[in-house]
């Protein structure tokens, strides 16, 4: 697809959750809401608003999402986030029967349909296929909203992206705008790739990666630290198989490492999902401590609790990231997009302090 230069951004999602939820919600209440809309980071980014996100198509294998528009499937079972804008008719992009890989773990086939991915039976796409709806649609970007470890799936979504002359808003902790070798097939692509994994709106890890380094900055030697998070939605339940779970720890770990001065030992630092407390639904809870020394060796503890409806904060950074993905294709950008992962996710290419990442964001969109 030659560069865009104008209208709708024209995107795909692969992963039609309870993120992908509050996606789709997002861009129809920005649509109606305008500048009233509440919570946006940047209502205008390089001259874009949310509202400017078409969703052309999705790919699901739920049998209670497949096939249906996806303003209808976003409000299905399991999905289960706060529904803050019902009025969905605008969004009739239909949602596609994607092939199973790695997406559905044997782990959640046993857990019962209500809280858990149930595989459609109607017969998946090819490769070839996913390539010709993306390019039947017209699709410039294509957001990866898959579970945590189904590296397989996320590698063929990137791999059918490629093909169709989509870039990339990788929102999922497998690595790809950070994996040297995915960055170099996008650059010789000529498309653009943000990633890897979001850092939600007001999530625990900007606020652990804040509260880290406000400790290095005076001078407070931080000694240790947990990040325990606790949620109720089919995200959390996935993350109880800890097969999954080896590259979610790496990034939100490393997401607070790189915020500190100086690394701390891995016995004395442990962050990632903790349990599954189903009543909780979309509901995230995290709690967060780190222990430390002031002046003299003197002993220094916090304590902080963060709630947040979990989907809407990811979808906060996922319509910036694609108007990101815009700029990027009309000035020709190609590979990872530094200059917007650093403040948009957990696991960029390359790590920067929050305040910086955000003036270069701002730099990147014209907007400094
Ligand atoms: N909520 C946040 O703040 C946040 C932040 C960073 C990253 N993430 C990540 O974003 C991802 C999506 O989160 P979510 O809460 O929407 O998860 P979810 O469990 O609600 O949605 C995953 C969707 O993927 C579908 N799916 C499974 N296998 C598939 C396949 N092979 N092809 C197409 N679709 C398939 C499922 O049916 C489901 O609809 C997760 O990996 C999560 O860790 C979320």
């Amino acid at each position: 697809m030659s560069a865009p230069t104008g209208g709708p951004i024209r995107t795909a999602i692969a992963g039609v959750g309870n993120c992908a939820s509050s996606l789709v919600q997002a861009i129809s209440y920005c649509r109606a809401k305008g500048p009233d809309a509440v919570g946006v980071s940047f209502p205008v980014l390089g001259g874009l608003r949310p509202e400017d996100i078409e969703v052309v198509a999705g790919f699901d294998v739920d049998r209670r999402k497949v096939a249906r528009p996806i303003g209808e499937a976003v409000l299905a079972e399991p999905n289960c986030t706060e529904v803050f804008w019902d009025l969905l008719s605008d969004q009739t992009a239909p949602v596609h029967r994607g092939p199973d890989l790695d997406g559905v773990s044997a782990f959640m086939r046993n857990q019962p349909p209500e809280v858990s991915f149930v595989p459609s039976d109607a017969p998946a796409l090819s490769r070839d296929q996913v390539v010709e709806v993306l390019q039947a649609a017209e699709a410039e970007v294509l957001v990866i909203l898959l579970p945590v470890g189904s590296a397989e799936a996320v590698e063929f979504y990137a791999d059918c992206a490629l093909a169709a002359g989509c870039a990339v808003v990788n929102g999922i902790p497998v690595f790809l705008a950070s994996n040297p070798a995915w960055a170099k097939k996008f650059e010789a692509a000529g498309l653009p790739i943000l990633g890897d994994d979001f850092k939600a709106q007001f999530g625990a890890t900007v606020v652990h990666r804040t509260l880290a380094h406000l400790a290095d900055l005076r001078g407070v030697k931080v000694d240790r630290t947990y990040q325990l998070n606790v949620g109720g939605n089919t995200d959390f339940m996935n993350m109880m198989d800890m097969d999954r779970l080896a590259t979610k720890r790496e990034s939100k770990t490393e997401a607070v490492q790189s915020a500190m001065d100086a690394r701390l030992a891995d016995g004395n630092i442990r962050i990632g999902p903790s349990d599954y407390v189903p009543w909780l639904q979309d509901r995230k809870v995290a709690y967060v401590r780190l222990e430390g020394r002031l002046l003299g060796g003197a002993r220094t503890s916090v304590e902080m609790r963060l709630e947040v409806e979990d989907s809407p904060n990811a979808a906060a950074m996922a319509i910036t990231a694609i108007r990101c993905a815009r700029i990027a294709r009309t000035r020709g950008l190609a590979g990872p997009i530094q200059d917007a992962s650093a403040f948009l996710f957990k696991h960029p290419p390359v790590q920067i302090d929050d305040p910086e990442a955000y003036d270069r964001l701002l730099a990147f969109a014209g907007d400094a």
